[in-house]
């Protein structure tokens, strides 16, 4: 094993520097000639270049070989140059997007996808993802939704631990893990207006409570690395931002990760106009702790300078140097660069029929049945079936942040509907394109001819898949282009119309809402996406995804989310029992989103019986038990996540009209009656106080089952 120490020792100013900074694969496996112009656009020479310690976006196992290689024999220490890319939701086989992930409620399913993620990426040579992503988002238009779990903070720290746990295994010396890079710290999701890269503003105890504690989940479960976002963060960008990085990184949670700044972040410091050259921006980015500057280069250029004025110490450089040793250690690099990768292994490694096998698995139970009157599931006996809209023959379902999935793998809905009943009618027509400036409505006849003729429509609408991801912001949520118009003339022409909705994000369905029978949202599912779909659709599964972000009535509502503050002015209950916590109606389109966090439904039909707790009243240090009592009334198995939310009373602050406390998914048989079971501990009941603390208020809570919007068999629980 080689002492780090001992190479620290020898190693020159500049060769350390190199080791802070990570660039783009093309400027390593590019001929001398054809790096000139990006390497001035960048201010290096060749000579800093060969320094550098780390690369991100490379393709595959022969190019990571072939720059290791190259810098090896360069490098008089051989230190090994460490791999970083974004695989998000798969490597080559594709699983839905996060947020479709997040709407499983299921950390298992959600471990094993990553665990074949990691199979397939380590195999083409990836040694560090720079996942999870755990934004916490309430805002629908902001593109980057797809990224996320959701609205919740529960959920998105449990998924986020849960992929920590998976990518990192064990141990990191078993080449078939990587390590992990928790991003973007912090609260990019809470961008203004929705609108990629915009300010945050937000209150301490917004961030504590809500946006935070998703990052901390993380580097609790040992993510390696942490990633500073691109935004400011109440007036300062968080990569310079010393509340965010020393205070609460540093001294609140004592986790002291390897950072990295997101893609030409410290660069950008002079956009924001906090730095006035690259130099200051150095200084700013390396005094919060930012370890690794990616795709700019201040550290390189400037460092050396900002110690020889003592501005910095040398200790402070090799401190951040010998982290990056230590992860590079971690991963085994020193004794096998390549961390075992080979283009060899790398083609056996992919979409694999077990891999393929898992994302169906997942594009299945991340689908979020919306609404359903008698069209679903299909019986299977249907002659004629109709596949209408323009994602009905697309194979571009994989959605943003693919990594290296392509659509011609992709199993479109025709495909799958195809391979499911080989013997039925099927005709697919497109009907009309699905991008804002396709307003082209002269394939509605043909789209109507075919629905007419039909035993079953099934209509396949939704978004491009570049309208979500990074930079993809949407002032409208509605089907782009004349999609609900085509819904209008199709359903009109056959009512026996199931939707199958792709998107990255909640879209605005009010008004195909009130045309369709059936609605079911399969996120952007990934490779197997139309194999999915006929399985749901055919009811070889049945749908079990619940939503985990509100899908609003109007983009007005903007940002809507189900567990906001209490106001002076709420909306009594209605009489069918539906929370109307919301204040004040909006004049076009009432208070309440189209469809609430936590609605999602089943081809099985659960009925909750009841809730009971095992005291009505408790002290911190006690705990309660809660039992929902839910019986499966159908003759299908199926799976359910029950959910236990709170209600603080009274508090010294205003409390949020409702908070998932906990939530366990149980499979029942047909008939079926289940107890299921919870904790309550005093510590689920704190929350940040004006004295900025977590603390928990003695009085009154109300326990609740059912979802958001609404709650069922309310209980009543005193804290003493
Ligand atoms: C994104 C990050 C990503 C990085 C590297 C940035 O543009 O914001 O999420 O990890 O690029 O690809």
């Amino acid at each position: 094993m080689r002492n780090i120490e001992d190479i620290l020792k020898d190693m020159t100013m500049e060769e350390k520097l190199g080791q802070l900074a990570q660039y783009n694969a093309n400027l390593f496996l590019n001929s001398d000639a054809d790096i000139t112009g990006p390497l001035t656009e960048l201010g290096l020479t060749t000579e800093e270049l060969k320094n550098v310690g780390s690369v991100l976006n490379f393709r595959n196992a022969r190019e990571v070989c072939t720059i290791q290689k190259q810098h090896l024999e360069a490098d008089r220490h051989k230190i090994p140059m460490l791999f970083m890319m974004d695989v998000i939701h798969g490597y080559r086989t594709i699983y839905p997007i996060p947020l479709g992930l997040g709407c499983s409620f299921d950390t298992e399913l959600v471990e094993a996808c990553t665990r074949m993620a990691s199979r397939e990426a380590t195999a083409a040579g990836v040694q560090v993802t720079f996942t999870p992503m755990v934004d916490y988002v309430r805002d629908a238009r902001w593109g980057r939704v797809m990224e996320t779990c959701g609205e919740d903070t529960l959920v998105n720290s449990r998924m986020g631990a849960a992929q920590v746990r998976a990518f990192q295994g064990e141990s990191l010396k078993d080449k078939s893990t990587m390590a992990t890079c928790v991003k973007h710290y912090a609260a990019y999701g809470g961008a203004e207006a929705g609108r990629d890269y915009n300010q945050v503003e937000l209150s301490e105890h917004s961030l504590r409570e809500f946006y935070l504690p998703a990052y901390k989940a993380c580097l609790d479960a040992g993510a390696e690395m942490l990633m500073p976002a691109f935004n400011t963060l109440n007036g300062v960008p968080c990569v310079a931002n010393p509340w965010l990085m020393q205070t609460v990184l540093r001294e609140d949670w004592g986790h002291d990760p390897l950072v990295i700044s997101d893609y030409n972040a410290i660069g950008e410091l002079r956009k924001h106009g906090v730095a006035e050259n690259m130099k200051q921006a150095a200084k700013l980015a390396f005094e919060n702790g930012c370890h690794i500057e990616m795709c700019s280069s201040g550290y390189i250029k400037y460092l050396k300078e900002l110690v020889q004025e003592g501005v910095f110490t040398e200790e402070q450089v090799d401190d951040a140097c010998r982290k990056v040793l230590q992860l590079k250690e971690k991963l085994g690099l020193f004794e096998d660069p390549y961390r075992g990768c080979s283009p060899e292994g790398e083609a056996k490694a992919m979409l694999t029929p077990e891999n393929r096998a898992l994302a169906r698995k997942a594009a299945r139970e991340c689908a979020v049945l919306l609404k359903n009157e008698g069209v679903l599931p299909l019986s299977g006996q249907e002659k004629k079936i109709a596949l209408i809209g323009p994602m009905a023959s697309t194979n571009a379902l994989k959605g943003f942040w693919a990594c290296q999935g392509r659509d011609e793998e992709t199993v479109s809905v025709e495909e799958g509907m195809r391979n499911a009943l080989p013997e039925a009618r099927i005709v697919a027509v497109r009907g009309c394109g699905n991008t804002c400036q396709d307003l082209d409505m002269s394939g509605f006849a043909e789209a109507v001819e075919a629905a007419k003729e039909a035993d079953v429509v099934i209509l396949c609408l939704g978004e491009p898949q570049d309208y979500s991801g990074e930079g993809n912001s949407r002032a409208e949520l509605e089907l782009p282009g004349v999609q609900t118009e085509l819904a209008e003339a199709v359903i009109g022409a056959n009512p026996n119309t199931a939707v199958v909705l792709f998107s990255g994000r909640p879209l605005v369905l009010t008004r195909l809402e009130k045309m369709a029978k059936a609605m079911l949202t399969m996120w952007f599912p990934g490779t197997e996406a139309g194999n999915a779909v006929a399985d749901l659709l055919l009811g070889k599964a049945n749908p079990c995804g619940k939503l985990t972000m509100t899908f609003p009535a109007a983009v007005g509502q903007c940002p809507i989310y189900y567990n906001h503050p209490r106001t002076g002015r709420p909306k009594p209950a209605n009489k069918d029992g539906v929370h109307m916590p919301y204040t004040s109606n909006y004049i076009e389109c009432g208070n309440l989103p189209l469809y609430s966090f936590g609605h999602g439904l089943s081809y099985s039909k659960f009925v909750y019986e009841g809730l009971t707790l095992s005291a009505d009243s408790f002290t911190a240090g006690e705990k309660v038990t809660a039992t929902v009592t839910l019986r499966n009334e159908s003759d299908r198995s199926g799976k359910e996540t029950v959910m236990l939310y709170m209600q603080d009373v009274v508090a010294s602050n205003t409390r949020p009209v409702q908070q998932l406390l906990d939530y366990v998914k149980v499979e029942l048989a047909p008939r079926e009656c289940r107890e299921v079971t919870f904790t309550i501990t005093e510590e689920q009941l704190r929350f940040w106080n004006n004295a900025h603390r977590f603390v928990s208020e003695p009085g009154l809570f109300r326990i609740s089952t059912g979802y958001a919007d609404h709650l069922l068999h309310t209980k009543e629980l005193t804290l003493k």
